[in-house]
């Protein structure tokens, strides 16, 4: 039976593919989009990497053509992961001038630096032989202050070589504006920051930790990465704001949606979200059991991520997804 009163269709918007694509304002823009790309002092051959298909470590060489193709299919930006050959307390290899994510900086620079933005994570954790992101004290604790000084240091090695944008993402307070300081001092005034803000302990994290040799020899990152159970993502990120933090981060994205939310309704910066290797390692897992439709789902999670109000994605699928949307 056909109601005699006017009743509310919202159908009617939906009839069309042209008529849903008016009155989507979501949309995942490759410009928007930015490639992780990790690469390893010392071997001849890019390596897989088991827990995530599809990526792999990188030689010197095969990063180039990484990020060469990922600014032709028109990625916003690469960020760049360093392996080093050789691990020690301190890190020395992260702010090694001839250092592998220096070495690897400098090319990317020269090659695609006018084209795109070259972002570079800036932790200690892939470099220190314990596998924490800080230098520890005696006991094993991580020392907040203490590392502060590492991450300075990291960062001007890593604007000389050519980074546009560092990334902290070792949870210490105050980075943001250590990091700030060591960079206005060194005349690297013009290189951002991209915080690490709201960033959590988190399970997802797994995949990356085969990727970048980086899993913690002992205990775990609770005691500085935020515990998923708290409510401190927006102290946290008013507190890099107010440091001079020019971008901010949430991470993991999807499981996080709520905070991104919170977030992008908060502040005034714009607003990046980190689909992390554990989302990229459950839908290619799924989907290569045949449960979920891979391309679907990837497109339908970074929807999600955008719609909650990420202006920028950190996604292994950045240059796949930058590829299908030309
Ligand atoms: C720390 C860092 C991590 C990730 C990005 N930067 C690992 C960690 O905090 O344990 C995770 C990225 C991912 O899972 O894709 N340098």
């Amino acid at each position: 039976m056909t109601p005699s009163y006017p009743v509310s269709r919202p159908r009617r918007l939906r009839r069309t593919p042209p008529l849903r694509r008016l009155v989507a304002p979501v949309t995942v823009r490759p410009a928007s989009l930015v490639q992780p790309l990790f690469v390893k002092e010392g071997i001849a051959e890019p390596q897989p990497v088991p827990s995530m298909p599809g990526v792999v470590q990188h030689t010197r060489d095969s990063l180039r053509k990484a990020a060469a193709e990922a600014v032709a299919a028109g990625v916003g930006g690469v960020i760049v992961f360093g392996i080093p050959a050789v691990k020690d307390g301190r890190g020395s290899a992260a702010d090694d001038p001839d250092g592998i994510v220096q070495l690897a900086l400098r090319d990317l620079a020269a090659d695609v630096g006018s084209d795109t933005v070259l972002m570079a994570d800036l932790c200690l954790d892939e470099y220190t032989d314990h596998g924490h992101c800080g230098l520890l004290t005696p006991t094993g604790e991580v020392d907040n202050d203490a590392t502060l000084d590492r991450y300075a240091a990291i960062a001007v090695a890593q604007a000389e070589a050519g980074a546009q944008v560092v990334a902290p993402s070792g949870m210490m307070d105050g980075q943001v504006r250590a990091i700030r300081g060591a960079l206005d001092s060194a005349g690297y005034a013009d290189v951002s920051i991209c915080a690490y803000s709201a960033k959590y302990a988190s399970a997802f994290y797994g995949p990356f930790r085969d990727a970048a040799e980086c899993a913690p020899q002992f205990g775990d990152r609770a005691a500085y990465q935020q515990d998923p159970a708290a409510r401190d993502a927006l102290r946290e990120v008013l507190l890099d704001v107010g440091e001079g933090a020019d971008i901010v981060m949430v991470k993991p994205a999807l499981a996080y949606l709520d905070v991104i939310s919170q977030i992008a309704a908060s502040v005034q910066l714009p607003v990046a979200a980190f689909q992390v290797s554990g989302e990229y390692a459950m839908v290619e897992a799924a989907a290569a059991n045949g449960w979920l439709d891979r391309e679907r789902t990837i497109f339908e999670t970074l929807t999600a991520i955008s719609r909650a109000g990420a202006d920028i994605i950190l996604t292994y699928w950045a240059t796949e997804v930058a590829q299908q949307a030309r």
